[in-house]
Formats: structure tokens, sequence, C-alpha cells
């Protein structure tokens, strides 16, 4: 077992680039997507099936484990790897942005936020060093900077002053954090979808020197041509050699779009969220399997998918559990949502390393543009 953290891009196709990322708790490859595990658990999925899904990697969250189990009670049970029975790579963020979305009563300074907790209205102070804090006592494998996300719309004057912040911040979440071997601290850049800030933020990002470099506040309401616009050059402003990351993104089309653009890494919500409200994702588009059409197809879901969902039941089975706000279907669904996600990005991968990425696209697409059968 090596004690390093590195990154090796094995083959590229444009923007596009496949590799690995090697940590001490095992390999991620890239493009990887990493399943959300918010509360120490990817909701409705056990440890062992989230890996049979084909995740090498999870995400936790500073914000909710600092109130609650706690960061040092965490600690004390032998860090989060132990706690939630998962051994690989954990990736987790740093606690601002989800701050800024769920807290209550936030104050901003150039310290750090104050705010009080969603849960039971507690009062917390966030810092880049008590992030950094957090992070360790939890056995984050790659921790996240302390950042802050600006809530849309904002001015060209905000967005720049928010980013200004974040790269104080960024600077002190890098003396925080040390010299931690076989973890890896990333940066985040910021500046919305200004160009003259994104690079500003680079090059600030950059000067400081992280293992890895998170490409934050998008996905928050601009829109994907907006997305795909900063997407078009802001990887190509972060260093070549280091895992590139895009937070918090997103559907299929965002997910291969980020990828033509040189994304190396992706966390959503979405495949575990809406798998739970009835959403599944296939290749060819959205299913809803609330929807009364499903009622008596006694068919899979995807007769092509090797999920337990797509073969053991059938979308009148799901569509019943579903209807009857059975456990079962919030099993099946995230199970089949998160298999999707990556047998996609075992697609992308594939289709890098063989130089075939325009077709894969190309394919992608014609399938979605079909529709469910
Ligand atoms: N998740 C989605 N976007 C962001 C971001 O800009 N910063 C952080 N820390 N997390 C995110
Ligand atoms: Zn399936």
């Amino acid at each position: 077992m090596t004690q390093k953290f590195d990154f090796h891009v094995t083959a590229t196709d444009g923007a596009a680039r496949t590799g690995a990322i090697h940590t001490p708790r095992g390999e991620i490859r890239t493009p990887a997507f990493m399943p959300v595990g918010t509360a120490a658990t990817v909701k409705a999925m056990l440890p062992e099936n989230v890996r049979a899904t084909g995740a090498d990697i999870l995400l936790g969250n500073t914000y909710h484990l600092m109130l609650r189990p706690t960061a040092e009670r965490v600690d004390r049970l032998g860090g989060l790897h132990r706690f939630m029975n998962w051994d690989r790579p954990i990736l987790t963020d740093s606690g601002g942005f989800q701050v800024m979305s769920l807290a209550a009563l936030r104050k901003l300074t150039e310290e750090g936020v104050r705010f009080k907790s969603h849960i039971d209205g507690s009062s917390h102070f966030l810092t880049p060093e008590r992030s950094m804090e957090i992070q360790r006592l939890l056995g984050s494998d790659i921790v996240m900077c302390f950042d802050e996300c600006p809530a849309l719309p904002a001015t060209d004057a905000e967005v720049a002053k928010s980013m200004q912040l974040s790269m104080r911040w960024a600077q002190r979440s890098r003396d925080a954090f040390g010299d931690r071997p076989g973890h890896a601290l990333f940066g985040i850049q910021q500046g919305g979808v200004t160009r003259e800030l994104r690079e500003e933020s680079a090059v600030a990002l950059r000067a400081i020197g992280f293992d890895g470099y998170a490409i934050g506040g998008l996905a928050v309401g601009e829109g994907q041509e907006a997305m795909f616009g900063v997407l078009d050059y802001a990887p190509g402003m972060l260093p070549e050699d280091k895992p590139r990351y895009l937070m918090g993104v997103g559907k299929p089309d965002d997910i291969v779009g980020a990828v033509e653009r040189g994304v190396d890494m992706m966390d959503c919500v979405l495949p575990s969220r809406s798998g739970r409200t009835g959403q599944a994702f296939t290749r060819r588009g959205v299913v809803n399997l609330r929807n009364a059409r499903h009622m008596d197809d006694p068919r899979p879901l995807d007769e092509d998918c090797t999920c337990p969902a797509c073969r053991s039941y059938s979308r009148a089975y799901l569509h019943h559990v579903l209807r009857s706000q059975e456990i079962i279907a919030s099993m099946l669904l995230t199970w089949h949502n998160l298999h999707y996600y990556q047998e996609l990005m075992a697609g992308l991968r594939g289709a890098i390393s063989e130089g075939n990425l325009s077709g894969f696209v190309g394919a992608f697409h014609a399938q979605r543009a079909e529709g469910d059968i």
C-alpha cells in the first residue's frame, strides 16, 4: 500500500482525459462520479452495494457531520470510514457551501461564518481552520478548501469580492491543513460565469499549490449553456497534471459535456435523491415510474441493465412499491440510478481510452432522442 496520493492521465481525447488517482485507500478511476453520502450513508444503500455499482469514492459533508453526530464523536469511534463501513476513499466538502444553503441566521465575516444549525438551532462558527480540523477528525482522504459560493443573482462586483475572500480562505486552508502524506487538499476555483474572475481565481490557487483543483460556483441556476460556456475555458486554467473536480454536477448530459471539456471528477445527489422520488435515469432518458402507464407493465425498467431493479422486478412492481411508499422502492431505484451513472462513467473512460469519445457521445444523445420504449 502506497502512502502517496497521485494522479496519472493514461489517455486523452480532445480536452477529455482518463486515468486514475492513487490513494492509500485505493484507486479512483477517472473520470469519476462520486455518490453523495452526506450523513455518513448513501441513503437507501448498503456501502457494499454502492461499491457493487462501481463507485471508487464517496462524498461526505462537513456541515452535516459537524452538527450530527459531530466530528469529535466520529473521531472517537475510529473515523468516518469505520463509522459508516466504507474503507475506500472519501472526499469531504468543506461546509461553506452547505451553510449558505441550509443554515439559518448566517453571518459572514473575514474570519468565517457564524450560523445556527438547521437541526436544533444551536450556534456554530466555521472557519477555514475549523473546517480543516473537522475534515481531519473525520479522516477524509480528499479535503476541500473552505470557500464561499455567492448566491445568484449577484453582480460582477459581488462575485469578485466573494471569490477574493475564498482565495484568502484557500491560503488559510492550505496553512491549516499542513503536510499530511496520503491525504489530499483540493483548492476551489470561484468567479461565477466571468472569465476574468475565473482566471484571477485560478492564478491565486496555482500560486498556493494544491493536490487537485475543483471548479465551484457552477450548477447554481445559471443553466447548462452558461455552465458549458465556463467549462470551455475553466479546466484549461488549472494544472494539467492534477485532477479537476466539478462540484455538484449533474444530470447525465451535464456529466458528458463536462467530461468532454476536461473534468475528471463530479458528484451529485441527483441519482440517489431522484431515485427516492421515482425518477429513473436510463439510456433513453428519464422514466418516471410513478406514472400510471407503468401499472400493468411486466417488462423491466431497462432490459439491458444488470442492476437488481432491472434483473428481478417489473415496471409494474416498481410503480406499486413507489405508490405504496415502500422502502424497497428507494433501495431499488437508487441502486438502478447509481448503476446507470457508474456505467456511464465506465463508458466515457473506455471511449476516451479508445479515442472514440465523439462516437460515444453521439450514440448517447441519439439513444436519448429515441425516448422511453
Ligand atoms: N458544491 C457545489 N458547488 C460548490 C462550491 O462552489 N463550493 C463548495 N465548497 N461546494 C460546492
Ligand atoms: Zn437497472
